[in-house]
């Protein structure tokens, strides 16, 4: 049987991660493409990680490449090419040097690998899927945005913390852009099928929520750089859906249009991923207070891209 392809351009901090990921789970061959300077460190980073495998006890073809020729046919292409931010920056002021990176990345993407489904990264993450979209030509179930999976996981950890408990039997909801004014919800919040609110006073639960809007933040600050391990994670807990098939229910950023009333933009939804990629997006019923947090992001997130459409009227 034919093993998934799985590609990813940029072999940073993140995407060196998340190839470690896919390999410790055995996901598939993976590629990891950088720009031809980084060629030897791409090619040594991957040399290194396929020397695991005898101990980890994966079987799959690892290669470092600056070469679009070898991500050809890839099932799954996740975009982590980009600039991160320093101490001081908010993911937005990224946004002019990642758009000329990611429009060339997706274009490349487009030509060498069509039929995959694109796993955007790069911030600031809701512009940046757009962005891909526009360049690619890609139809909207195949083009995704990662940060839900980043930020509902962030909010998990700092609820099992508060309660002592496991992470796994934390169940909880994150909609909206992936900017400070992300939607945690915690009626959508429970604890092995208890609702959060039974088991932590709100005050708790609220200070889980600023934590986990923050929490990139938080690390950015501790590092100097932005988080890895954690957005890594998430961005294969996607590829694992996709590529196998698994139809998981996941927080991304995917293409609405009636969908809570965003009107034509990638914001953060629950989706279910499969092989054909956003398969399903699912509506929750918000109340009054909800409703109100997620229209703020979503109205962030179309500044976003008007950004990016009066900067790059092409992208528009
Ligand atoms: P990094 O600086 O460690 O790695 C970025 C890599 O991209 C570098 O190796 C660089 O050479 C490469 N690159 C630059 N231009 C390229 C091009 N045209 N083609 C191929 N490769 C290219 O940065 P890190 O920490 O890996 O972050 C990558 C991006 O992911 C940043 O924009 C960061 O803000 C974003 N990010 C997004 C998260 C999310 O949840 N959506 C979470 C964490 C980071
Ligand atoms: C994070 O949330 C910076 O988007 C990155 O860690």
């Amino acid at each position: 049987m034919r093993r998934a392809k799985i590609t990813i351009i940029g072999g940073g901090n993140v995407g060196a991660s998340c190839a470690l990921w896919a390999a410790s789970k055995e996901l598939g061959d993976i590629v990891v493409l950088d720009i031809p300077k980084m060629a030897d460190t791409v090619k040594g980073r991957m040399l290194d990680l396929a020397q695991c495998s005898p101990v980890e006890r994966f079987d799959a073809v690892i290669l470092g490449t600056a070469d679009y020729a070898d991500i050809a046919d890839s099932d799954v292409v996740v975009v982590t090419a980009g600039v991160p931010r320093k101490p001081g920056m908010s993911r937005d002021d990224l946004i002019q040097t990642n758009v000329k990176i990611v429009r060339s990345v997706a274009e490349q993407v487009a030509k060498h690998s069509p039929g995959a489904v694109m796993i955007v990264v790069s911030n600031p993450l809701d512009a940046m899927v757009y962005t891909a979209w526009k360049a690619s030509g890609f139809p909207t179930n195949r083009i995704v945005g990662q940060a839900g999976c980043l930020d509902v996981a962030r909010f998990r950890t700092f609820i099992a913390m508060e309660l002592g408990v496991s992470v796994e039997d934390i169940q909880a909801l994150l909609l909206g852009g992936h900017g400070d004014d992300m939607v945690p919800l915690p009626r959508y919040t429970s604890v092995h099928g208890i609702p959060v609110s039974s088991l932590l006073p709100a005050e708790t639960i609220d200070r889980c929520v600023q934590r986990a809007k923050g929490g990139g933040g938080e690390i950015v600050k501790l590092m100097g750089t932005s988080a890895y391990y954690a957005p890594a994670s998430g961005t294969i807990m996607m590829v694992e859906s996709i590529v196998r098939d698994k139809k998981r229910i996941l927080p991304c950023a995917a293409y609405c249009e009636s969908e809570y009333g965003v009107g034509g933009y990638f914001v953060g939804v629950p989706c279910v991923l499969g092989t054909g990629g956003v398969e399903k997006i699912i509506q929750v019923d918000l109340d009054q207070a909800e409703t109100a947090l997620m229209d703020e992001s979503i109205s962030h997130v179309k500044d976003l891209v008007k950004i990016v459409q009066e900067t790059f009227p092409e992208l528009a």
